[in-house]
């Protein structure tokens, strides 16, 4: 009895990739338009290595962020003739960018056996990011979600009966293969992507939406996010993933992931912040020295970066708040806090951090809800 209920248990979770080819649509409209704002997020457990067709090679679990969004409009046209091409123009804040045609022509090509409808329409893509251009924060999670976003709503319009679930799964499935980490924006406030035993329902297709309890400390959690360095990433994060085969510590390195979510799940349930601490800066951490113990090696944070780190520690120390730091790939640093101590831990980000940030800039951002269709 018990082993049957553990096998429908799993048939029930576990959904393969021919699950997200839609059943025939019976009319297609000729002419519409739809425009969806999507954050980004900030992994706690990071994700770093990947297999074909962007299955992670550990699971990871993100906060959702607030005020770091794109914002994508989607006017799409039947075509006169169904052509074999896809068919799009692209505008970034109202500009033509015909440089971020490639990686969108690559997505579309991703996912068109999902949504068959993409080559009988042509598309007027309007885009633009509430963070500042080239400030170094990654928009290709929020931007890739916003995209899939605006796809599905479309899909929706020929299948109306998609439930919410099932429209979210598929969002962040098709999130994933523009960008992994895209698939973990389109819910909030947690999302964690990549199977691991830990955690039920957890998929290496799409993120889902933290199903356990989480203690109110962290309602609200602030993310200031310090640009440390707004220049072009000498190392993409393409690159980076690929670095993780034959990476001397990459089994030990996947391993951890899962024992880190495993023991994050139990901080997040009891709120224990030191303990959140502890994780979330080794996570951040280990992300780096797994950059830097790569063949060919490569070293993204800045002085500044470790700057701040010393900063932030010796200031936890003196004042017994529980601010914390995490990274991304690259040199900003996004400094962790909850709402009840934002009085003491903003002054002295204002005061001690801000001066490490290239020409004072900074984000405000917190914990978010996920895309909204606008
Ligand atoms: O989604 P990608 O391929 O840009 O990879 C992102 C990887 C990290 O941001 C470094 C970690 C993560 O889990 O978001």
């Amino acid at each position: 009895m018990i082993a049957l209920k553990t096998i429908f248990a799993q048939i029930e979770y576990s959904m393969s990739e021919k699950d997200f080819i839609p059943a025939p649509y019976t009319t297609l409209k000729e002419e519409g338009s739809v425009t969806y704002s999507s954050p980004s997020n900030i992994a706690l457990v990071k994700y770093w290595g990947k297999r074909e067709n962007q299955i992670p090679a550990n699971p990871s679990i993100s906060f959702t962020l607030a005020a770091c969004v794109t914002k994508t409009c989607v006017h799409y046209k039947k075509k006169a003739q169904h052509s074999d091409e896809f068919s799009f123009d692209l505008l970034f804040e109202g500009e033509a960018k015909e440089e971020f045609k490639p990686k969108i022509n690559t997505f579309l090509k991703r996912i068109v056996a999902y949504l068959p409808f993409l080559k009988d329409y042509h598309f007027i893509i309007n885009t633009s990011n509430s963070f500042p251009h080239s400030s170094g924060i990654a928009s290709s999670a929020s931007g890739m979600s916003a995209l899939a976003l605006c796809f599905m709503e479309m899909e929706k319009t020929f299948l109306p009966n998609i439930t919410t679930n099932d429209f979210n799964r598929k969002v962040s499935f098709l999130s994933r293969l523009g960008s992994g980490s895209a698939c973990r924006s389109i819910e909030g406030p947690l999302v964690q992507w990549g199977e691991t035993s830990s955690i039920k329902g957890s998929s290496n297709l799409y993120g889902i939406k933290y199903p356990y309890e989480v203690h109110e400390i962290f309602n609200n959690f602030h993310d200031t996010i310090l640009l440390v360095d707004k220049g072009e990433k000498q190392v993409s994060s393409t690159v980076g993933h690929e670095l993780m085969h034959g990476h001397p510590f990459a089994t030990q390195r996947f391993d951890q992931a899962h024992t880190n979510l495993e023991k994050l799940g139990k901080v997040l349930a009891d709120g224990n912040l030191i303990d959140f601490i502890s994780i979330v800066e080794s996570e951040a951490l280990t992300l780096h020295a797994m950059m830097m113990t790569s063949n060919p090696y490569f070293i993204l944070m800045k002085p500044n970066t470790l700057s701040i780190i010393n900063e932030i520690w010796k200031f936890r120390e003196e004042s017994n708040t529980h601010v914390c730091f995490t990274l991304d790939a690259g040199a900003n640093v996004h400094v962790l806090y909850p709402e009840n101590e934002k009085d003491v831990v903003f002054p002295f980000i204002k005061e001690k951090l801000v001066p490490f940030c290239q020409n004072g800039q900074y984000i405000c951002d917190r914990i978010g809800l996920g895309a909204k269709k606008l």
